[in-house]
């Protein structure tokens, strides 16, 4: 039995790092393990000035632990007004190396976001051109669709008539949470990768409403039926470089989760790649775990791999009840995976 791996320094391709306070409290957990993360836009109000950007990336410098060698990788946040001039200018001038298509309503802060992708069209065709990539929260905010169908909806609906349109577009379909983006993901043609969560490789959504409701469980995309947590299990370990990690750490203080209309969102940042490692793991495929972690994301953004190395061992780690008022995954619970540094 493998007790302790080895691996070059992965990078999170998908973190929520907030600002101020919450920014100070949670950046840490991120910049321990992590060489390089990409930062989502959704602050309010949302990064879509360079400037905004370039002032963001500087408190999160400086909410970082001393000492601590992280990068954040920030992203820009479209809106139905964005400037394809605007988004280049900042891409080429390094204030972004990505953009987050949020579709309006469809979760935390997006009230900003496109109502209609027809609106953008001229923001994605610049970025087909000069290789920008363009981040998809996949779901359609039809509030007439099922809340368990709108991520797969999203592929009809957009990312195939997207796809057909601009297929040179670099897509990376974040957070997949069902059996059909992941179908999507590993057979179309190239230039689509897609980031995976810890949380949605451990709950399904019975975990929603395990003795009662948990709101701590509760994040967007929705934790789906058991047969899509498999697939994403088998995505994540299977080898295909297509699919790499994403925590999608989303903090908010235990009183937002807990409330009449609870906040969506999952803290995994404190111990995420135990969680990861733990899956790995029970999947026989530790092996398979760099890759994944380490070096999959950047080949998609083209990107060099970290050169430092981080060790996980077999041994018994608790996770807090609460940090910061706000509660971990897996909050209380003993993983058997130890982050050693
Ligand atoms: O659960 C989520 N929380 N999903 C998102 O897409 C946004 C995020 C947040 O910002 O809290
Ligand atoms: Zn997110």
């Amino acid at each position: 039995m493998t007790d302790q791996i080895t691996l070059r320094r992965p990078d999170d391709w998908h973190v929520h790092l907030r600002d101020g306070a919450m920014l100070q409290a949670v950046a840490g957990y991120t910049a321990r393990q992590f060489g390089r993360a990409i930062i989502m836009p959704n602050l309010t109000p949302p990064i879509t000035t360079a400037a905004a950007a370039d002032s963001y990336r500087v408190r999160i410098l400086g909410a970082l632990p001393a000492g601590v060698d992280f990068t954040p990788l920030m992203t820009l946040y479209l809106t139905d007004d964005a400037d394809p001039a605007v988004v280049e200018a900042g891409y080429r001038a390094g204030s972004w190396i990505a953009a987050k298509l949020y579709p309006a309503r469809a979760t935390t802060n997006s009230h900003f976001g496109v109502t209609d992708i027809a609106k953008i069209g001229g923001v994605l065709e610049r970025m087909a051109r000069i290789g920008m990539p363009l981040l998809v929260h996949g779901e359609v905010t039809d509030p007439q669709v099922d809340i368990f169908d709108r991520e797969a909806a999203f592929i009809d609906d957009v990312l195939i008539p997207l796809r057909a349109r601009l297929p040179e577009l670099k897509i990376v379909f974040e957070h997949v949470t069902t059996e059909e983006a992941v179908a999507y993901v590993s057979e179309s043609a190239p230039g689509i990768g897609a980031t995976i969560t810890p949380h949605h490789l451990v709950i399904n959504r019975n975990a929603l409403f395990a003795g009662g409701l948990r709101p701590h469980a509760y994040c967007l995309p929705v934790a789906k039926r058991e047969r899509h947590r498999q697939a994403l299990r088998r995505a994540a370990t299977g080898g295909n470089e297509r699919f790499f990690l994403g925590t999608d750490t989303a903090p908010h203080l235990v009183a937002a989760k807990e409330a009449d209309c609870g906040c969506a969102g999952i803290f995994c940042a404190p111990a995420a790649l135990e969680v990861y490692a733990g899956v790995f793991d029970e999947m026989g495929a530790l092996d398979r775990l760099e890759a994944f972690a380490s070096r999959n994301g950047p080949r998609f953004y083209g990107l060099p791999v970290n050169e430092t190395r981080v060790t996980l061992r077999r041994e018994p780690t608790a996770v807090a009840a609460e940090l910061g008022g706000v509660r971990p995954f897996l909050a209380g619970e003993t993983l058997p995976w130890r982050f050693v540094g």
